[in-house]
């Protein structure tokens, strides 16, 4: 006879699963900025987490959002960027904000390792980015999304995140702007 009833596993990986996505939260990972040392592993992020979106993606966007270890560094030249790491301090998640009107933000780069998804490890790094605007006393925050990024713009959403109507071209895709009151 198995050691593990079949019918018991659906019922012990549904509760791992609830028990886990808090823990992971607390203990799992912290946050800090980013430092120069950190382009490869902030690179690194941005490519896994948009690996799969690639294909439905122009060449040249999906460059300028995965970033190159040649475009990396003005990055965290121009930006506010911000890391997740694990415990081992491997970075698994970054994002990147800056000022771009009196008090307009702007937040760009978020990536999260595939393997962190649902942790809880975005809303972190978003509420990181969120706090650092609202030192430099912008009002509200807007991020661009194109349209492959569905599960994303749900996790906008949730967020507080609403569509602004305003629709640019980026590298030959729609980029669809959403913004947020930090009132
Ligand atoms: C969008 C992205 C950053 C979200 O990261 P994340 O760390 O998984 O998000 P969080 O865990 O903080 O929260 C996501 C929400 O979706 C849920 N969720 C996320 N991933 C999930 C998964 N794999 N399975 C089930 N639920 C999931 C979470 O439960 C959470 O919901 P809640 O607020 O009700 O708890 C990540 O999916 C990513 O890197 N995507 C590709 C790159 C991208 O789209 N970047 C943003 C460009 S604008």
């Amino acid at each position: 006879m198995d050691l593990v009833d079949p019918p018991v596993l659906p019922y012990v990986l549904h509760h791992t699963q609830q028990i886990t996505g808090p823990l992971v939260d607390r203990i799992g990972f912290s946050i800090r900025k980013a430092t120069e040392s950190d382009a490869p592993g902030i690179l690194g992020c941005l490519r896994a987490a948009f690996e799969e979106y690639r294909s439905s993606y122009t060449p040249a966007a999906f460059l300028d959002t995965v970033r190159t270890p040649e475009t990396i560094g003005q990055r965290l030249k121009d930006m506010y960027v911000f890391v997740a790491t694990d415990e081992s301090g491997q970075i698994i998640g970054t994002i990147a904000c800056n000022v771009v009107d009196q008090d307009e933000g702007h937040i760009r780069g978020m990536a999260v390792l595939p393997a962190w998804h649902g942790a809880g490890v975005a809303k972190r790094l978003l509420r990181c980015a969120e706090s650092q605007l609202r030192e430099l006393s912008c009002k509200r925050v807007s991020l661009d999304t194109t349209e492959p990024l569905k599960r994303t713009i749900r996790f906008h959403e949730k967020n507080g995140f609403r569509p602004s109507d305003r629709i640019k071209d980026f590298f030959g895709m729609p980029l669809f702007e959403y913004v947020k009151s930090l009132a």
